[in-house]
């Protein structure tokens, strides 16, 4: 099944870059993931690219059937290459149509949730499937190349700084604690040695109910990772 010899070559990559073997291999990587960049696509078209565009630049969408990618991927878990699996970027009608197929049920979707979007719909969902949710850009990506100049950042909202001076707790802080308050696995991404740590410092201070509901009145349905067309 060329869907296997594709997934297969991409761990063998990742393990001959990390030097490293199934045990040493980064979580992400033992748990694979099919993601789905865009409602309208399958995927993206496989290879070297990791945004691979045409012409016009828009996203080249790959011929296979996530449905495939996902019966391939369970394989995979038979043959011990990867302890779990789950999906990223599905939507509800993507989602129903894997678990039409699945063997083995996705543990965790991993979509964008922040408190500009808030996905409760859609986590409320995965939750009603058994399904665990990631919640990925909890910071609002501020560091994303399309990210534009004068656009709303989450991590200089004034709401977020006047709730994280009450705890004395930084913008980020607040906002891992309450996506681990809204019971999300959250994945928050640092390059930075003081503000990883701070990025762990979420446990000694509590969100009252009141923060929470503050925080999710920010909702504007403010999706920042898209591929458009
Ligand atoms: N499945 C998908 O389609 C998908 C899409 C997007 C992202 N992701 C994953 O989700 C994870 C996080 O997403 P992300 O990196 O886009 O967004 P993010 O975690 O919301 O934001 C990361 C940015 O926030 C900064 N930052 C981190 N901690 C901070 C702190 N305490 N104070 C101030 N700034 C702080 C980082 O700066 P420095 O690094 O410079 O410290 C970086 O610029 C990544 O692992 C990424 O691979 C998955």
């Amino acid at each position: 099944m060329d869907e296997i010899k594709c997934i297969l070559r991409n761990m063998q990559e990742e393990m001959r870059q990390q030097k490293a073997d199934m045990l040493d291999m980064k979580e992400d990587i033992k748990n694979t993931i099919v993601s789905n960049m865009s409602e309208k696509y399958n995927s993206l078209e496989e290879g070297e690219e990791l945004l691979p565009l045409d012409n016009e630049a828009k996203v080249i969408p790959s011929p296979v059937d996530y449905v495939d990618t996902w019966k391939a991927m369970e394989k995979l878990v038979d043959l011990g290459l990867t302890k779990s699996i789950g999906l990223s970027n599905f939507n509800k009608k993507q989602i129903d149509r894997v678990m039409e197929v699945a063997r083995i049920k996705p543990a965790s979707l991993q979509i964008e949730v922040h408190p500009y979007l808030n996905q409760v719909k859609l986590i409320d969902y995965a939750r009603f499937l058994g399904i665990t949710v990631t919640a990925y850009a909890p910071l609002g990506s501020p560091d994303r190349p399309w990210a534009e100049p004068d656009e709303p950042r989450l991590l200089e909202d004034p709401l977020l700084k006047t709730i994280g001076k009450k705890h004395n707790k930084s913008p980020a802080q607040i906002l891992i604690r309450y996506a681990i308050d809204r019971g999300l696995i959250v994945i928050p991404k640092s390059v930075t040695k003081s503000r990883i740590i701070q990025n762990f410092n979420v446990f000694d201070f509590q969100l009252t109910a009141e923060d929470m509901k503050t925080i999710g009145s920010l909702e504007c349905n403010r999706r920042l990772c898209t591929l458009g067309e």
